[in-house]
């Protein structure tokens, strides 16, 4: 890679250790990429609150830890504070209301070190899956470094922003040297789209933007969808959400575009660049019936526990389901858990949003979801859920068996205990 006499700098240890093990990543990982240059990054979104290795369990240094698992070395390296404004993805647990997910003690006391020293580091503890709910808002055209697939289309195709699905190392790296290789969706043309995905169908809720999103993501994978769709209004933060998390789990899609609707596909040509899709898809009753059925694996009625606000849910969605709530009971036999940015929970206590929940019974959730630590209520086997994202890995992950369908569904479900949704055509 072509380095410039900053970059150069860092990587011969000049401005520190932390830099320098930054930079010898991400000069690696851009040569993999084929990259010929890094481009200059003040936004990151990373992964730190909560890593995924087991021997996290019996380690307490932070820097030790951070050096070993995001920096890719033994030696115990010491940071200062990191370059680049930041925002943090989800944390291992709630990390007030860690009790209600019967997390252990010992795993609240390491989220405590990680919260520590974070404020030492300067990264912005957002610990939330939706930065872009609570503050990240990168604007058309600024290069970014964020994990998390859900959010990287809306950073992508929302936004206008331009990000790959950067790693829990990357993105680290990035963070500390304010770059990242100038590669993938940083790059004009690796934005235009690949393949055009027409809809017969009217998308106009969260779940037929999910539905369409599933579908997309399992016949596009890593291409560039265009959606040529019907919908009667604009899609909402929720309908984005809903076709992102959905499009990221079936497949990996990073980028796509709306015609008429996203930043960067005014028009069918501009989408495309001018150039012919490289493949039509056509989603029509058939599909949407299919990809309907791939996400209910569950058989049995009655249901332990509904699980939604997957991404976490927006203002919007909060007031929704409190609507939905209010007056009512949780059932006995089933728990409720609602997630949502701690951030825009404290706009729901302030609502009144968050009274309703939990005097029904439910409990609205922060900084966290029970998929990735795999903190389900003991004994939960069969799960509902309004996400495509829950309902893709959940099986597989906590050996549960999910019903997918709508946020009025699901809460009917919490309510009697039983689900009865249903595709309605
Ligand atoms: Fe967020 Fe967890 Fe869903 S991280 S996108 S709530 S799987």
């Amino acid at each position: 890679m072509r380095l410039n006499n900053d970059e150069q700098a860092m990587l011969d240890g000049k401005q520190g250790p932390a830099k320098q093990k930054a930079m010898e990543l991400l000069v690696k990982y851009g040569e993999a990429l084929n990259a010929e240059s890094f481009v200059d990054t003040n936004n990151a979104h990373l992964l730190v609150g909560f890593l995924p290795y087991p021997e996290i369990v019996t380690m307490r240094d932070v820097d030790e830890m951070v050096s070993k698992f995001l920096l890719d070395t033994d030696e115990k390296i010491i940071i200062d504070r990191v370059k680049a404004f930041n925002t943090t993805h989800i944390w291992a647990i709630d990390l007030e209301r860690w009790q209600v997910m019967e997390a252990p003690e010992s795993l609240h006391e390491l989220m405590e070190l990680f919260r520590k020293y974070c404020i030492k580091t300067g990264i912005s503890i957002t610990a939330t899956c939706t930065p872009y709910q609570v503050g990240n808002i990168p604007t058309r055209g600024e290069h970014c470094a964020w994990t998390e697939s859900s959010a990287v289309p809306f950073c992508n195709a929302v936004l206008g922003a331009r990000t790959n699905t950067e790693t829990a190392h990357s993105a680290f790296a990035a963070a500390l040297t304010g770059k990242i290789p100038l590669s993938g969706l940083h790059i004009d043309e690796n934005r235009l789209g690949t393949r055009l995905v027409n809809s017969e169908i009217d998308v106009n809720s969260v779940m037929e933007w999910t539905l369409l999103g599933y579908y997309a993501g399992e016949v596009c994978q890593l291409a560039v969808p265009v959606f040529k769709t019907k919908f009667g209004r604009i899609p909402n933060i929720g309908m984005f959400k809903g076709l992102n998390s959905a499009g990221a789990s079936s497949g990996g899609i990073m980028m796509y575009h709306i015609i008429g609707v996203t930043p960067e596909a005014p028009t069918m040509e501009v989408a495309f660049g001018g150039k012919k899709p490289e493949e039509v898809l056509d989603y029509g009753k058939a599909e949407r019936r299919q990809t309907y059925e791939n996400l209910n694996s569950a058989r049995d009625e009655k249901v332990d526990l509904v699980n939604i606000g997957c991404p976490h849910y927006s203002l919007e969605q909060l007031r929704d389901v409190a609507r939905l709530l209010d007056g009512k009971k949780v059932h006995a036999s089933t728990n409720l858990w609602i997630w949502t940015a701690h951030q825009l929970k404290d706009v729901a206590d302030r609502n009144g949003y968050t009274d309703i929940i939990t005097g029904a019974g439910g409990h609205l959730l922060t900084d966290s979801c029970p998929l990735n630590t795999n903190l389900f209520p003991h004994g939960t086997k069969i799960v509902a859920t309004d996400s495509a994202k829950q309902a893709h890995y959940a099986p597989a992950i906590a050996d549960v068996d999910v019903w997918f369908g709508t946020m009025e569904e699901c809460i009917d479900c919490a309510i009697t205990g039983k689900w009865q949704g249903e595709l309605k055509t």
